[in-house]
């Protein structure tokens, strides 16, 4: 995909983002801990200790899964790689329908950074906390 390509795509991401949600500048997630992003992007639908039982989640089609049980169902390891591309969501298109988590991989992104590399680690670094707080949170 040509760079001007995936360039417009970033600004379109980033003003559905602005307009769908009260989190008019992406950058301001860069100084959050995993924890605090969580705060603000998870528990509508994840729930506050990541159990799946968010004020959100009795409103979706398909049910929101318990984050605090991914290491025990994928055999007693964290699944490091799965956990970060369904949090970025760029990369898996779904292929049973609209997925009804947000693809925050976009969402996240400030379109208005021209720096695309630099944005892209941005996001990167922001997705990897995530990740982190995620895995900090499993249960046995
Ligand atoms: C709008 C509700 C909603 C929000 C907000 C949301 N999720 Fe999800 N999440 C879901 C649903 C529903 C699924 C089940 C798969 C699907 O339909 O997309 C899911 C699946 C997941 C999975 C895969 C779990 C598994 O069993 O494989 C992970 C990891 C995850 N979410 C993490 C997050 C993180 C981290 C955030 C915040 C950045 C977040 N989610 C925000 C609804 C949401």
């Amino acid at each position: 995909m040509p760079h001007s390509q995936i360039f417009v795509g970033l600004i379109l991401a980033a003003s559905i983002a602005g307009c769908a949600s009260s989190q008019s500048d992406p950058r301001a997630l860069s100084g959050l801990s995993g924890a605090e992003a969580f705060q603000q992007l998870c528990v509508s639908c994840h729930g506050p200790q990541g159990k799946g039982d968010g004020p959100v989640a009795p409103t979706l089609k398909v049910p929101v899964p318990d984050l605090t049980g991914l290491t025990r169902r994928n055999g007693g390891a964290f699944p490091t790689e799965v956990v970060r591309s369904t949090i970025d969501g760029r990369s898996n298109p779904p292929a049973h329908g609209p997925r009804e988590m947000p693809v925050w991989g976009w969402r996240l992104v400030d379109g208005f950074n021209v720096d695309e590399a630099g944005e892209r680690s941005r996001v990167d670094s922001v997705i990897a906390r995530l990740v982190s707080h995620v895995q900090s949170i499993q249960e046995p």
